[in-house]
């Protein structure tokens, strides 16, 4: 057993390098999100720049400009090709608000000072399992981003850059033949409906959110042209959820909320299903033990804890929510290669 009291013990560099590493990622982050707002990738776009021109066309200062691109170019955003010559890496490029699989507003959320605010307490978050954003700013986040409608903008295109890989895949990916209405609840601005919409052409959609949630869904629709066949329903899915579907699209929802919360959203889904239909859950689902290759939903379900008082969730714990809504899981399936979501389709217990 290793003597901790042992003073000729010399931690291996390998070990020391990797929590250096952790404890930078914070300031990566911020690094990104900096890269974001003055427009570095879009400057740069397919050529090779020096940090002058750059610092020209962002109006930053030339030096500061300089250790910016540096530090990008460390953390593979941007390549120094030559001295004081960068262009844009592929992975790079998705800062770029101008692509339709840009990544940047999801950067800006998870640099955003508010969003933050909880995480600086999540040492008390751990002690008393307290949603943190809550005790600090007086009020949950979502009744929050409704004052905030500029913030909620931006939470809303973060979502929906989140989900576009997965908007790109579900309609393939689940069979959509058997359903003639599909109600996506808490869809926020229609990017996931959308997809599945475009691909499906005989099915018509309901999209239920809050009046701040659905602020962008119509250009949203708009530009998948599905808005004839997709109608806006505002409401609170803690009240009631549309009733005339026979698929209700359910994702990333149910981990913003604690189980009897989430017991109550789906329970309203399963009032509302007629015969034969289907609760269709979209979710990463929490290996039943710790793996590095899942290090990020770990740290989801933190930031749920700390954000929203959610939580991510095993298949079992799945199965345990849905069963105290009065539904059965018939199906659980990975969504594809790379994507950590999985469908997890439910229905109606009878008798
Ligand atoms: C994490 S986002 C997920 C959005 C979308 N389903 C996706 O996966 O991109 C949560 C959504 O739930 C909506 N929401 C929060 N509280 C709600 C409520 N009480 N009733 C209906 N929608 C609500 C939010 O407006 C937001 O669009």
């Amino acid at each position: 057993m290793a003597d901790t009291n042992d003073e000729t013990q010399v931690a291996s560099a390998e070990d020391r390098g990797r929590v250096v590493q952790l404890v930078l990622g914070s300031l990566a982050a911020q690094t990104l999100r900096a890269a974001v707002r003055l427009r570095v990738v879009e400057i740069i776009g397919a050529k090779e720049r020096s940090a002058a021109e750059v610092a020209a066309e962002a109006g930053t200062q030339p030096q500061a400009t300089t250790r910016l691109l540096r530090a990008l170019a460390g953390l593979g955003i941007l390549q120094e090709r030559a001295p004081d010559s960068y262009t844009v890496t592929s992975a790079g490029a998705l800062l770029d608000a101008g692509r339709p699989d840009s990544l940047a507003a999801l950067v800006g959320i998870f640099g955003e000072p508010v969003m933050l605010r909880a995480w600086e307490h999540l040492d008390e978050g751990v002690r008393t399992g307290s949603t943190t954003f809550a005790s600090v700013f007086g009020t949950d986040f979502f009744p929050y981003l409704k004052e905030h409608p500029e913030l909620s903008a931006q939470f809303n295109e973060a979502m929906s850059q989140a989900t576009s890989a997965t908007a790109a895949q579900l309609p393939q990916r689940y069979d959509f033949s058997r359903f003639t209405t599909v109600a996506d609840i808490g869809g926020g601005d229609g990017t996931l409906l959308s997809g599945v919409l475009r691909e499906h052409p005989a099915l018509t959609g309901i999209l239920y959110d809050t009046e701040e949630g659905l602020a962008q869904a119509p250009r949203t629709l708009g530009r998948h042209g599905v808005e004839d066949r997709c109608s806006l329903v505002v409401g609170d899915f803690f009240r009631s959820v549309p009733e005339g579907a026979d698929l209700y699209l359910i994702k990333s929802i149910l981990h913003d909320w604690d189980d009897d919360q989430a017991v109550t959203i789906l329970g309203h889904c399963r009032a509302a299903l007629p015969p034969g239909g289907r609760v269709l859950i979209v979710e990463p689902l929490l290996p039943a033990a710790v793996t590095p290759e899942t290090a990020g939903l770990y740290l989801s379900d933190l930031n749920m804890l700390l954000n929203v008082g959610g939580r991510e969730r095993t298949r079992d714990e799945f199965a345990e929510v849905c069963d105290r809504a009065g539904l059965a899981v018939t199906s659980v399936t990975q969504l594809g290669e790379g994507n950590a979501f999985c469908l997890i389709e439910a229905a109606a217990v009878t008798g």
